[in-house]
């Protein structure tokens, strides 16, 4: 089976909107510093393009956690595979996700954070599938809802390819 890529969010579509959701992120943080935690591998492109955007001082975490494995269906359990590097206690956190599925993945990372006494913890995604939700978590700024099709560029891949995309683009199978 091979596949087709095609184009959903064209290139110069993300920069604008990342653009936007920056303005709005420095807005709200006037006078403070934000700690931002990228999820990875997904939420690499993402997060620099959107730090790039933001205008109050930034402070960057990464974190590793996988919920699924080489197919298209999460497990529903997370798996911590790189922990971040500094304590969040006292810090304005925005964990920043490429995409939010059946919201498994941010429900139990928030939990987690919880635990190490942030200030405050926000959550800014590329991507949301509104229709997959599973567990009910709230997301303070969104880029995209996206009809429930998976997803490759800009971060996400399938199957570990695809990630280095500059568009978001969705995988049609081909015999
Ligand atoms: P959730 O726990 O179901 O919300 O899954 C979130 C994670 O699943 C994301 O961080 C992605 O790594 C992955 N994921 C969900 N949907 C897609 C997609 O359409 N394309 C690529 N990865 C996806
Ligand atoms: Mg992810």
């Amino acid at each position: 089976m091979s596949e087709k890529i095609k184009v959903l969010i064209s290139e110069e579509d993300v920069d604008r909107k990342i653009e936007e959701i920056g303005k709005k992120i420095s807005k709200d943080y006037e006078g403070k510093t934000v700690h931002l935690i990228c999820v990875l591998k997904g939420g690499a492109f993402f997060m620099c393009e959107l730090a790039k955007r933001i205008t109050v001082p930034v402070s960057m975490d990464f974190m590793a956690v996988s919920s699924y494995g080489s197919g298209t269906v999460s497990s529903g359990s997370l798996k911590m595979i790189k922990d971040l590097d500094e304590s969040i206690e006292g810090k304005d956190v925005i964990i920043v996700e490429d995409i939010i599925d059946s919201g498994r993945t941010l429900d139990k990372l928030i939990e987690l954070l919880s635990t190490r006494n942030p200030k405050s913890i926000g959550v800014c995604t590329l991507l949301d599938k509104p229709d997959r939700r599973v567990v009910d978590v709230k997301v303070d700024y969104t880029c995209f809802n996206i009809p429930d099709e998976f997803v490759v560029g800009y971060g996400l891949d399938y199957d570990q390819r695809y990630r280095n995309l500059p568009f978001i683009g969705v995988v049609e199978f081909e015999d």
